[in-house]
């Protein structure tokens, strides 16, 4: 008898090799911002707001990556569904969404206070701060604030703006993802991941329309 529906099921080979490559992405632009970093920190740290630029910097890396698998954890791409299962990838969403979040807004919130100056690729990281900040809080606190499901969603799908802005940003800005090649490219595949998403989500919109669940938080 199959066994597709018990707890076993979700971890079938499939979903421990999307697991792996998921946990070892993030670690390439960690491991290289580590590199760079090292060198820089004589004991005891230079200053508390140098501590702080580095430490933004590594949120906004991981930032970047979790906020990448939040498109495709809700892409509904069906060799990825096979494997996770569409409630685990929400209930994943959910929570990684939230945390990816509040790393990306501590970087932000971090430069601007230890920076306040501002300038077009500085802008861009701001005005993408604000739209992900609007578009999380309508899905996160959804009930709070008495939205409808249409009403959220089409708030939510702000997200979709957000990721062109943050790569030019991080294209004009990074020292991470220009210092290194493999994180460079690394970034340069994540994005090019995002655009076949979208290109995805169009051509689903065109052949098939099914409502989504309410984003319980
Ligand atoms: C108020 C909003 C923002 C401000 C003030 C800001 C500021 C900055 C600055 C100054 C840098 C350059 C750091 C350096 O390498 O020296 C940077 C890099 C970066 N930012 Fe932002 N940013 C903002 C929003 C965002 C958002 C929404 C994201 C989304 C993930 C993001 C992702 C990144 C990434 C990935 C880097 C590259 C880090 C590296 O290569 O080490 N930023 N940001
Ligand atoms: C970095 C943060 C986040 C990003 C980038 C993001 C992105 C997305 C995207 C691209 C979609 C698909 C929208 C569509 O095409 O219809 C989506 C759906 C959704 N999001 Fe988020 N999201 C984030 C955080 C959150 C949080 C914190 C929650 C709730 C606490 C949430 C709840 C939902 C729900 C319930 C859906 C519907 C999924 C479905 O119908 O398949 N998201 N999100």
């Amino acid at each position: 008898m199959s066994n597709r529906n018990t707890p076993a099921a979700g971890r079938s080979p499939a979903a421990v090799l999307i697991t792996v490559v998921a946990v070892v992405i993030p670690v390439v632009p960690l491991a290289f911002w580590l590199y760079g970093v090292i060198p820089m920190m004589p004991a005891p740290v230079q200053s508390a707001s140098f501590g702080f630029y580095l430490l933004a910097r590594a949120f906004a890396l991981l930032g970047f990556v979790l906020m990448f698998y939040q498109f495709v954890l809700t892409a509904r791409v069906p060799f990825i569904e096979a494997a996770l299962k569409r409630p685990n990838m929400l209930k994943r969403h959910r929570a990684l969404g939230k945390v990816g979040f509040i790393l990306i807004l501590l970087h932000g919130v971090i430069l601007l206070l230890i920076e306040p100056s501002l300038y077009f690729a500085k802008t861009l990281g701001l005005i993408a701060l604000i739209i992900l900040t609007v578009s999380v809080i309508a899905a996160w606190f959804f009930k709070p604030l008495k939205l409808n499901l249409k009403t959220w969603r089409a708030i939510h799908l702000g997200t979709y703006v957000v990721l062109p802005l943050v790569f030019i940003h991080v294209l004009q800005l990074g020292s991470t993802v220009l210092g290194y090649r493999p994180v460079y490219w690394l970034f340069v595949v994540l994005f090019a991941g995002y655009v076949l998403i979208v290109l995805y989500r169009i051509y689903r919109l065109f052949t098939q329309k099914k409502p989504g669940p309410k984003p319980a938080s």
